[in-house]
């Protein structure tokens, strides 16, 4: 074993293997197993991953697989709403960190579920919601923060193409929204795309495959410190991903690209575009975003980081979500948050 290096496996070896690309280079990590039930994906694997096969053991089980590895990390890539029971096990038979897909979960009491896993095992774990280790929105949200743009008021979030689907992508954006928002959303209230008026209050998106199981929804989102968010998942639409964060006094758009401008109220009341805050977005392969989540994680794991995608936020994510099935089923009507459990 490779001294001083924590001990990483991949659940689910699809999506899964850009976490195996990441774990095999990062320079805190040993990546030692990856499990998956079909062979025929654990196969194809290792070119996602980037590695050879034969460098790391396999296995059909999950459990079987905690039980041998003495594993100290562990990625969760199974299907959207198979995420709970691999993260509590893991974390039960020691693990300290999960590099969790996304969503975290597909119902309020799976998220409740993992949550009090992760306390009661002193464990961390970080949502792969992608963009929340962009250089581009770090460094976006650090100027925000510090007042350039006066107090953010709005967040006007837009996610097209015919994937627009609520859980399966609109959690990107959703969390996108909160990552900007920084506080606790407070009410939803929701209009469903057409077609899917009659949805019902519960997530029936049988893990994200396929675009008729997943509304896409217009969702208004008010949070603790006034921000209020107007987000647009829309499937009959261009395929976009940006953000307009609106400030008393400017305003920042956002792509996956970059910062695309920065604009900020002069004296005389004109808009003054200036240079966007250094920082890249998406980088190929896909594994390669995924680096330094895996090397916070590592540092997270010690105390001396703490992620920036956090398993709260992810709750956050997944009520907004949840809540906004029930404003669609209740006749868009608001949705206060915390959900009640039960
Ligand atoms: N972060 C991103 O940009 C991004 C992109 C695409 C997908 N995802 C997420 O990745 C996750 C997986 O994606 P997908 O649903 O498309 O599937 P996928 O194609 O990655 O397949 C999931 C795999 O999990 C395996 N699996 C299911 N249950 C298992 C178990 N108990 N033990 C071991 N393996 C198991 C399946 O056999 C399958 O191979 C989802 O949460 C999805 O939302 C994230």
């Amino acid at each position: 074993m490779a001294e001083g290096k924590l001990r990483a496996a991949v659940i689910g070896a699809g999506v899964g293997g850009g976490h195996g690309y990441a774990y095999a280079r990062a320079p805190e990590y040993e990546f030692v197993a990856v499990c998956d039930i079909n062979p025929e994906v654990l196969a194809r694997f290792y070119e996602r991953a980037d590695i050879e096969r034969g460098s790391v053991a396999e296995y059909a089980d999950y459990r079987e697989m905690l039980a041998q590895e003495r594993l100290d990390v562990v990625s969760v890539a199974t299907p959207d709403h198979l995420h709970a029971d691999p993260v509590c096990d893991a974390v039960a038979a020691g693990v300290r960190g999960i590099f969790c897909e996304k969503p975290l979960a597909t119902t309020a009491e799976d998220a409740d579920r993992i949550i009090a896993a992760l306390d009661r095992h002193n464990a961390v774990l970080s949502v792969d919601h992608t963009r929340s280790w962009l250089p581009s929105y770090q460094a976006v949200r650090t100027v925000i923060r510090s007042g350039e743009i006066g107090s953010l008021t709005r967040i006007v979030a837009h996610l097209g193409g015919r994937r627009a689907m609520l859980f399966r992508n609109g959690t990107h954006l959703v969390d996108a929204v909160c990552f900007f928002a920084d506080a606790e959303p407070v009410w939803v209230i929701a209009a469903h795309e057409r077609g899917f008026e009659d949805y019902g209050p519960v997530y029936d998106g049988r893990g994200g495959r396929d675009p008729q199981f997943d509304p896409g929804s217009t969702i208004i989102v008010e949070f603790a410190n006034g921000v209020r968010g107007l987000i647009n998942c829309a499937k009959r639409t261009p395929q976009m991903f940006e953000l307009d964060l609106q400030g008393t006094d400017g305003r920042f758009w956002v792509t996956d690209q970059q910062c695309m401008a920065w604009k900020t109220d002069t004296a005389e009341g004109t808009p003054e575009v200036v240079s966007p805050p250094p920082g890249r977005g998406y980088a190929s392969p896909f594994g390669a975003n995924l680096i330094p989540a895996v090397q916070e994680l590592a540092q997270a794991i010690q105390g001396e980081a703490v992620s920036s995608s956090p398993a709260v936020r992810g709750r956050h994510v997944l009520e907004i979500m949840v809540a906004a099935l029930r404003s669609q089923a209740a006749g868009s009507a608001k949705v206060e948050l915390p959900l009640p459990r039960g």
